[in-house]
């Protein structure tokens, strides 16, 4: 089955660079919000970015017209009727999510194939919530999502090969890496991720190291492209916050448990870039 035309659920950071990717790869992309102040704020950052990969000399502007060209945004579930692909990018709130689901189940053409980009929810209560679970996958994109190569491909007891090998191939069209993950809370890379970054924060807590010497460590020591901190700052101690809860929850591993000063940090408004300070100011 061949992936032309993707509908994308949500502009925000990760939605907005998922469209981007996808039209970029000639494929035709509407984007969908849920009012048009959100979709013009979303479809703003959109443009910003192509704009960039001009300046920057990595897209040409014939390439960038193009890309344009192929990206329709919506406020209407009614214009994802056709789409092949549904790829939802929106607030990682669980109810939201099913509700929004269920609605497109009955709007989307059935043999279209349903993905989340969630980080840290069950990807196989999010297919219950719709009469397609085979062919329901996790298509878990990383930050930022133009430069990240890898695309996490999450199946489920229910997922059927047939929309696996869909799924790896758009992933190939759309110049991405695919790695095949169960779906299992945090999936490869958040399992792996999140400890290290909490343990970063257990480090400092200790007094192993400053903040600045921990990130300097990492990245001169092991060549990590940011430190800990760094990373957190752009993840966001919010988001951190929530996933690493979701993954404690689930494992009741030590390892995932939010270290208090994250909780504290979160509960003072520092999140990271986003807010201008974490643990670094911006
Ligand atoms: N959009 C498009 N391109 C971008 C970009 C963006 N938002 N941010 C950076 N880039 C590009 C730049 O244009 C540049 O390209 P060039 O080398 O061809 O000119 C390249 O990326 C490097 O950028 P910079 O020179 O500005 O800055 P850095 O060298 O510091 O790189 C970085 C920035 C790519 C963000 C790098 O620091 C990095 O890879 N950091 C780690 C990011 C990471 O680990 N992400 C995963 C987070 S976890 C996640 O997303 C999962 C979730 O579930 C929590």
């Amino acid at each position: 089955m061949g992936i032309q035309r993707v509908g994308v659920l949500g502009c925000g950071l990760m939605g907005s660079g998922i469209a981007e990717v996808c039209a970029k790869a000639g494929i035709d992309t509407t984007v969908r919000e849920v009012n048009a102040e959100f979709l013009e704020k979303g479809m703003g950052r959109l443009e910003k970015s192509l704009a960039r990969a001009v300046e920057k000399g990595k897209l040409t502007a014939e390439d960038r017209e193009a890309a344009t060209g192929r990206l329709h945004g919506t406020i209407s579930d009614e214009d994802l009727a056709d789409c092949d692909l549904i790829i939802e990018a929106i607030v990682e709130n669980v109810e939201e999510k099913c509700r929004t689901y269920a609605a497109l189940d009955k709007i989307v053409k059935k043999e279209a194939l349903f993905a989340s980009n969630t980080s840290s929810l069950t990807i196989t209560e999010l297919a219950m919530s719709t009469g397609r679970t085979d062919r329901f996958l996790g298509l878990h994109f990383f930050n930022p999502v133009p430069v990240m190569k890898l695309v996490e491909v999450v199946r489920t007891l229910m997922s059927s090969d047939e929309a696996v090998a869909a799924a790896f191939d758009f992933v190939r069209a759309i110049g991405k890496e695919p790695v095949a993950a169960r779906d299992n809370s945090g999936f490869i890379v958040n399992r792996l991720l999140v400890p290290y970054l909490l343990d970063a924060i257990r480090a400092f807590e200790n007094g192993v190291g400053s903040v600045e010497d921990i990130d300097k460590s990492m990245q001169l020591g092991c060549a990590y492209p940011m430190g800990p901190f760094r990373l957190l700052d752009f993840v966001g101690l919010d988001t951190t916050y929530y996933i690493a809860n979701i993954m404690f929850e689930e494992y009741r591993e030590t390892r995932f448990a939010p270290p208090p000063l994250l909780k504290k940090m979160v509960m003072a408004g520092r999140f990271g870039r986003k807010s201008g300070r974490g643990f670094y100011e911006y």
